[in-house]
């Protein structure tokens, strides 16, 4: 049975910041940024948007009635939970009206959630082959006005629909895992923004893409010229780069390097202007490229590289399937010029903003017109509003 991706979604938030702008009020050279992260812009959203409501405008764009009624799985991947106790998924399922025998989980393992998801809703249909399963990633990446990281932040969420005989991307079955138990990247529960070793975190990327490589080619007896792309995770998109460079011997044909690397920068096209999404990057690697690229195929091969920090690598591929151009939004890079762009004060107030509730627990915030918004907090409970149908 082929089970893989059948719609995909993608939502971000309507502000941006220019990644010049901060370069000049960071004192830093902007080329440091442009060049040394290949980085362009970043997302921005305010505090009545976060996963819960990103997921779930990703969802929205594609979501049929029928649907509605067929999935029986949400599963979030996400390192930005907005309850302890409650996984988004339950918020996500309520908001878009899924029929109500459903089961709804969160998955953390920082960037690397969302792929765990997809595996377990793949085993999923394999048991149910009528079940689909809206497989949601998203995350806020903030590491704080005037960290190492501050230039990678993000904002943004990607949704898929896992179903048998998908119409954009078939999975293969040869997934292969590696786990480090090593700190370059954590957040701690009182921490507001995590913790990153930025160099040491660059380091286990590239050591964890090379070794899992080297097993998956190992065990399956394959090689980069089987893939006409490798998609990444994409903490900021010249890493995804230094990874794929790393892969290339000196053997490589002259073609197939020229292929994915043509690839790799199609894939990035929505990384540059989003920053990183963690759980989601990935994700945003492959809708950018195949809803950007103009001459990927029907049955072309890629590979995926997932990178959690703490860490849990995986390295999967996939198959396309035959009408996947027809599946995609080859439009959506022209909606990005609807974004707001933000000054840095803007950016440095709207995206640090801190929810403060009264001693009953209360907090109300401005109005936001987006699909689906946070609305207030009532007696501790977040309250969300829809404003679609
Ligand atoms: N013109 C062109 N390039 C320039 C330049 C200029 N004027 N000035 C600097 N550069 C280049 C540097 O040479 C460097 O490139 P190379 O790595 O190829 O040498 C690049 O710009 C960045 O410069 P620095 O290394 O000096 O930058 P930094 O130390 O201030 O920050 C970082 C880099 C540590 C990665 C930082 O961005 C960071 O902490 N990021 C967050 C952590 C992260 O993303 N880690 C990735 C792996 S972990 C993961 O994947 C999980 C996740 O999502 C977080």
């Amino acid at each position: 049975m082929n089970i893989g991706i059948d719609k995909f979604g993608l939502a971000i938030p309507e502000y941006f910041l220019d990644i010049r702008d901060l370069a000049v009020a960071r004192n830093e050279n902007a080329n440091k940024f442009l060049k040394g992260l290949l980085q362009l812009e970043m997302s921005v959203s305010p505090v009545t948007q976060d996963i819960v409501t990103l997921g779930a405008a990703a969802a929205h764009e594609f979501l049929t009635e029928e649907d509605r009624k067929k999935i029986d799985m949400v599963i979030i991947g996400t390192e930005t939970g907005v309850d302890q106790s409650k996984s988004a998924s339950v918020f996500i399922h309520n908001l878009l009206g899924i029929q109500p025998f459903a089961r709804c989980v969160e998955i953390k393992e920082a960037c690397y959630g969302a792929t765990a998801g997809l595996d377990f809703a793949k085993n999923h249909i394999e048991k149910n082959p009528d079940s689909y399963v809206l497989l949601i990633a998203a995350d806020i990446a903030k590491y704080g006005i005037e960290t190492s990281g501050e230039s990678t932040q993000g904002s943004g969420s990607c949704a898929m629909l896992i179903k048998k005989d998908p119409e954009i991307l078939i999975l293969n079955n040869d997934n292969i895992c590696q786990t480090r138990d090593i700190m370059d990247f954590w957040r701690p529960n009182y921490s507001a923004y995590p913790y990153v070793d930025g160099h040491f975190s660059t380091k286990q990327y590239l050591e964890c893409l090379e070794t899992t490589w080297a097993e998956y080619c190992r065990r399956t007896g394959k090689k980069l010229e089987d893939f006409t792309a490798f998609c990444f995770h994409l903490p900021f998109p010249k890493l995804g780069l230094k990874g794929l460079n790393s892969l290339f011997d000196k053997n490589i044909n002259r073609e197939v390097k020229d292929t994915l690397l043509e690839n790799f920068h199609t894939s990035i096209t929505y990384s540059r202007r989003i920053g990183n999404i963690y759980t989601g990057s990935l994700y945003l690697g492959l809708i950018s490229l195949l809803e950007n690229s103009e001459t990927l195929k029907p049955d072309d091969n890629i590979a995926f590289f997932s990178y959690g920090s703490g860490a849990v690598c995986e390295i999967f591929t996939g198959t396309l399937a035959k009408n996947f151009k027809e599946n995609v939004n080859s439009h959506r890079l022209e909606t990005f010029q609807n974004r707001k762009k933000l000054s840095v004060s803007e950016y440095e107030k709207m995206f640090f903003e801190e929810i403060t509730v009264d001693e009953e627990g209360n907090c109300s915030f401005n109005p936001d017109e987006s699909l689906f918004s946070l609305e207030r907090i009532e007696n501790h409970k977040r309250i969300y509003k829809k404003n679609c149908k």
